[in-house]
């Protein structure tokens, strides 16, 4: 009997990350990912996915610094960036970027059970992604992509070389917060596509490139960017009931609600509301969280669904004055954090990921020659 989605399934045993659906909690190797949204960096959350235990100060710095020398890209990844940049959407470049950065890796084509290794390799996609990302967007708008400033931390050189000036501290802080809710979820699709890739042995780059291309989809990293799109649509708060009961008249799927695991409210979109708020009440602008909180009650009222991560993290990234199609890129370049942690986890104890199908064809029969059909 097949399970539709593999609801249910347990595909793997993981010490990375945990959901307690009971209450609404995500732990990363134990720690409730709201302590470490309200205290920790990106960089801290990187090295307890990779180790399962926060960094102290020496280990900290260590990393901290190997993140920032890590930054530059090779020439041959900016060349390409021009190229595809013109063509190509900002995920489907990431994805490019990501595969081809495998060809002048530092390790190069080192066996890809060298855990050590990958841990570098890991380190150096992380550090980078913010650059391609903000690179594709700069090129886009007729600009040069901007060096990365070494004098400032992953989240706020992030929004610099997007940007091109150097964010406030509250900013840069917020920037760090989302990165570091969106750094792991279990097994998730793009994490799952990540195992499932490095299961057969394949390199971590070519995991790293699955994970991307599934994180692209609407039903997945995708919702963020939808959500934006459906605020700007509905455009005031009068005319959400309206519009929402409309999209479920019709029975589409509102963006940004609902969840394969959470039957409550998914924790981390409780800190991006007030993220959100925090954000609209100092840049003045009510606006887009205000037509958040309707669509969230009128869903709500009418299907009983809550929101999960995408909904007000487009209203959060809106406000830091990100545009749309960098939504699931940023989501990215948080989640490869995961991504890498799980890779190497899959591989220390790896075997063949081969789910089994349940055959619903025709039932055996007989070649028929081409004349006699
Ligand atoms: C996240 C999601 C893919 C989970 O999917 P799933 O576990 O397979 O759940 P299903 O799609 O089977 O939905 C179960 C029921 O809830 C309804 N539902 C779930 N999410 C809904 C949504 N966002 N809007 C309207 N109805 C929704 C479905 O229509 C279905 O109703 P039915 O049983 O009457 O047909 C799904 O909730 C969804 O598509 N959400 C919107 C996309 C999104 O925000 N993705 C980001 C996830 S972090």
């Amino acid at each position: 009997m097949s399970q539709k989605g593999l609801e249910g399934v347990v595909a793997a045993q993981t010490s990375i990350s945990d959901i307690d659906v009971e209450n609404s909690r995500l732990l990363y190797a134990g720690y409730d990912v709201t302590d470490l949204v309200h205290h920790a960096t990106f960089e801290e959350v990187f090295y307890l996915l990779h180790h399962r235990e926060l960094p102290a100060s020496p280990q900290l710095e260590q990393l901290t610094s190997q993140l920032t020398v890590e930054r530059d890209l090779h020439e041959f990844t900016r060349q390409l960036m021009v190229t595809l940049a013109s063509t190509t959407s900002p995920m489907s470049m990431l994805r490019t970027l990501v595969s081809s950065a495998s060809a002048y890796d530092a390790d190069g084509w080192v066996v890809s059970t060298d855990h050590a290794a990958n841990y570098r390799k890991a380190i150096r996609l992380v550090a980078r992604l913010p650059q391609m990302i903000a690179g594709h967007e700069r090129l886009r708008g007729g600009k040069w992509p901007v060096e990365p400033n070494r004098k400032l931390g992953h989240a706020a050189n992030l929004l610099y070389v997007l940007m091109g000036e150097v964010p406030s501290d509250e900013d840069a802080r917020v920037m760090d917060q989302c990165l570091v809710m969106h750094a792991d979820h279990t097994m998730n699709a793009s994490t799952f596509a990540a195992r499932v890739t490095a299961g057969t042995l394949s390199d971590i780059h070519s995991a790293m490139t699955s994970a991307i291309a599934t994180l692209k989809g609407p039903l997945h990293g995708g919702a963020n960017e939808q959500v934006f799109e459906m605020i700007l649509k509905i455009g005031s708060v009068e005319a959400v009931p309206e519009d929402i009961k409309g999209r479920l008249a019709r029975k589409e799927k509102i963006m940004g609600f609902g969840h394969r695991v959470y039957k409550r409210e998914d924790p981390r979109a409780t800190i991006l509301r007030e993220l959100a708020r925090d954000l609209g009440t100092r840049k003045g602008d009510m606006k887009w969280f205000e037509i958040s909180e309707k669509i969230f009650e009128v869903v709500n009222s009418e299907k009983g669904l809550f929101p999960n991560v995408d909904f007000y993290a487009a209203a959060v990234y809106h406000y830091l004055g990100i545009p749309k199609r960098l939504f699931t890129p940023i989501f990215a370049a948080s989640r490869i954090a995961g991504w890498t942690a799980h890779v190497i986890e899959q591989l220390q104890n790896n075997r063949l990921i081969r789910p089994d199908s349940e055959y619903i064809g025709p039932a055996p029969r007989n070649y028929v020659k081409l004349g006699d059909r």
